[in-house]
């Protein structure tokens, strides 16, 4: 059901051999190293991944023809995707607050699904366990807005993302929280239980760009980069100022997905009652959110994705010179391209 789901499925059925390269497409990617939980990630393109989705995000680039319609959220591991999702199925399928509210009764994870983890992944593999959601694929109205999140870079993605007319939003966060978000995500898996990933082994393999989907930094300028060049088309918006504004953010969404809310004390009210309802306090609250059951397919419960949802949290984790090495990668990465976030 989730984003990280391809993570823990191997955590939980691999041993250490089970990582080894097996397959022809996989053996010649050149480089691997050895991450947390006895799993090896594999560089792809310049990016790393784990042996699933280096599988999955290349049947993703092979097969995928985004439609018109078609709303790609794309992101950073723990960077705010469950926000986001809530937020955009928000504005595209709105529905009145009630007790049977989509984001009442579902996960966000499940509202918008992960092309990369859900959508792509083989029947037969371990990851499929009975789930699987070709109705998100199906096109009934080609006008009619699908969602499909994304972790995969732009660098890889790109191509593809811009052979068609659809939209893009994309969210970061400040990169000290991302990791200590992924350092706390990664602690519920028994296998790290087992082969601990020491938040100071987390610092260095994130300044070296070696998580799944990293490098981080090289993930969000290419994002930011083509908000730039193609700002109708791509919204690039960062956890903590959707935070600040977030009133602001979801009413420029709205525009931005051609469905604009109204200049009324209605669509004021509108905009409000999304805010609320897809805010931490409110979604972490509802029953399937706060769930420590797994689904079949997910060793991890339902409540992972609502941690604390708060910004500088690092504080409580990083020691002085974790800070100082993530922070002078910062400035090299972010402020050296003119992009003065993150420190
Ligand atoms: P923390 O671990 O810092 O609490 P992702 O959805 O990309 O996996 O990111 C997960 C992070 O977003 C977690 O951060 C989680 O608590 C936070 N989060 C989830 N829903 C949120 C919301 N509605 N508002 C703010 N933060 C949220």
């Amino acid at each position: 059901m989730s984003n990280m789901r391809g993570w823990f499925v191997q955590n939980s059925h691999m041993k250490a051999s089970d990582s080894e390269l097996d397959d022809n497409e996989i053996t010649s990617s050149p480089q691997r190293e050895k991450w947390c939980g006895h799993q090896f990630l594999f560089k792809f393109q310049g990016f790393w991944f784990t042996k699933t989705y280096l599988e999955t995000t290349k049947r993703v680039v092979e097969t995928l023809k985004p439609l018109t319609g078609d709303v790609i959220l794309a992101s950073f591991p723990k960077t705010g995707t469950t926000w986001l999702k809530a937020i955009l199925h928000s504005i595209l399928h709105p529905s009145p607050q009630h007790q049977n509210h989509p984001l009442a009764l579902n996960h966000p994870q499940e509202l918008v699904p992960s092309l990369e983890t859900n959508l792509y992944v083989d029947k037969g593999t371990e990851l499929d366990g009975g789930y699987k959601n070709p109705e998100f694929l199906a096109v009934k109205d080609p006008q009619e807005a699908r969602i499909l999140a994304t972790h995969i870079p732009y660098q890889i993605l790109g191509d593809i993302l811009n052979s068609s007319d659809c939209k893009v939003v994309y969210v970061t966060r400040n990169p000290k929280d991302t990791l200590v978000s992924l350092w706390h995500f990664l602690q519920k898996s028994s296998d790290v239980e087992k082969d601990p990933w020491e938040v100071g082994a987390a610092v260095d393999q994130f300044c070296r760009g070696v998580v799944p989907f990293g490098p981080y930094y090289d993930h969000v300028l290419a994002y930011r980069q083509e908000s730039l060049n193609r700002p109708e088309k791509v919204y690039f918006l960062t956890y903590e100022d959707l935070k600040e504004k977030s009133k602001n953010h979801v009413r420029k969404l709205g525009e931005f997905l051609g469905c604009p809310f109204d200049q009324s004390e209605k669509g004021e009210e509108k905009i409000d009652e999304i805010v609320k309802m897809c805010s931490f306090e409110t979604l972490s609250s509802v029953e399937v959110n706060k769930s420590e059951e797994t689904s079949s397919v997910f060793p991890l419960p339902y409540s992972s994705f609502f941690r604390k949802g708060e910004i500088g949290d690092y504080k409580n984790y990083l020691e002085e010179k974790m800070i100082a090495r993530i922070d002078s990668v910062t400035e090299e990465k972010f402020h050296g391209c003119g992009f003065m976030y993150g420190i």
